[in-house]
């Protein structure tokens, strides 16, 4: 397994804690925003009935399966056998390790993009696949060619893993590309997971799509959500899957042999937010687009090039030529100003040459950490 590129950073923002600077951490998209008080009051109240405190089996996860199911119908208007078409995850990153454990051999290749999520690679690896990365350029909107992918992978290939609203680049994808997608896919015969931890983090008018709007049948598709962002509650560890039911039945028999699903009074809590009115999930994007807003002019403003993103919780931004590379950038501007950024390479090979800011700080924090990224930038080394 590789050495995550985030304990560098770790450790750069402990040396800035040991110079006495106080640390506005952006390199990491964990959420600061609290859950829904009923979310909290539906855990609160599940932790005092003994009946939530065995090990919970398939049928003890009904009703969070009936609230997805019924998400997925609200939302993207796609409907459901909450039985066989849906399975809860202890978050959406679980789901995707075991995912792949559960439909590959050792030796298969998967469809990555580059910049991606970290924790791919990382399950890739555990799965024993070989990884074809499909780089993800600003000249083609951060989406992946898929008709350029080489014969000889394709020929191998299993799986292809979409993940929009993107992390880290932000980006969107039409309902048209995922149509490609699933096109592409049947034709060479591979599964199509879509990871779609942003649905409810978007801005304006914008809604994202799912892919089973194009894959009603869920013949070629899993897709993962998680409540880690649009309910904040990632450190509850509680997501579903929804697709193709034999996938789903490949990787409940390979989550049989290593948990026993999440704590009931989560589940509750989960089934809370899904049920609750789609202004709760606005309030919480709202915030992050308030966050975009403050950030991105002055992002620009350093001569910095950076999208509007749509969606999302993250600020891809590609650095001026002039600075070095994006590790040693992100590196040292943490130890020297406490201002810790996600180096574009810890994403991949093509993220070199960005770092991406995670709006997971008010306003101000934001402005303060531009602030002392120009003072750093302005000063000889
Ligand atoms: C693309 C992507 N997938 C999955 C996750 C993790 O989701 P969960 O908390 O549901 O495991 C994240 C978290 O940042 C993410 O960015």
């Amino acid at each position: 397994m590789p050495e995550s590129i985030f304990t560098v950073m770790d450790r750069a923002k402990s040396a800035a804690r040991s110079n006495g600077l106080d640390v506005i951490d952006l390199s990491i998209g964990s959420s600061d925003l609290a859950p829904p008080i009923a979310v909290l009051d539906a855990l609160r109240e599940a932790t005092r009935d003994p009946s939530t405190y065995r090990y919970p089996l398939h049928s003890d996860t009904a009703d969070l399966r009936s609230a997805a199911a019924l998400y997925m119908r609200r939302r993207f208007d796609v409907t459901l056998d909450a039985e066989r078409y849906v399975l809860p995850l202890i978050g959406a990153q679980e789901g995707l390790a075991h995912l792949l454990l559960a439909v590959t051999d050792p030796g298969d290749t998967i469809l990555l993009p580059d910049p991606a999520y970290p924790p791919y690679l990382g399950a890739a690896t555990l799965a024993g696949l070989h990884v074809h990365r499909l780089p993800l350029t600003a000249e083609n909107a951060f989406l992946p060619r898929l008709d350029v992918i080489r014969e000889d992978a394709l020929r191998r290939a299993k799986v292809l893993l979409l993940n929009y609203p993107n992390n880290p680049t932000s980006a969107t994808a039409t309902v048209t590309f995922f149509e490609e997608a699933v096109r592409f896919c049947r034709a060479h015969d591979l599964l199509l997971v879509h990871d779609h931890p942003y649905a409810e983090t978007t801005f304006g008018d914008y809604r994202a799509p799912s892919a089973l709007e194009v894959d009603r049948d869920a013949l070629t598709t899993v897709e993962l959500h998680s409540l880690s962002k649009s309910f904040s509650m990632g450190g509850f560890r509680v997501g579903f899957a929804v697709g193709h039911p034999d996938v789903l039945a490949a990787l409940a028999r390979v989550k049989g042999a290593v948990d026993f699903h999440q704590y009931l009074g989560i589940q509750r809590a989960a089934a809370v937010a899904l049920n609750l009115p789609e202004s709760f999930a606005r309030e919480t994007a709202d915030v992050f687009e308030a966050r975009r807003d403050a950030l991105l002019p002055e992002v620009r403003r350093l001569g910095w090039t950076a999208d509007i993103p749509r969606a999302g919780m993250y600020v891809w931004a590609k650095l001026p030529p002039n600075l070095p590379n994006s590790l040693d950038f992100a590196s040292r501007l943490a130890r020297e100003t406490g201002v810790a950024l996600a180096p574009g390479v810890a994403f991949g090979p093509s993220g070199e040459g960005y770092v991406r800011f995670a709006l997971v700080r008010a306003p101000n924090d934001l402005l303060e950490a531009v602030r002392r990224i120009e003072a750093y930038c302005a000063t000889p080394t």
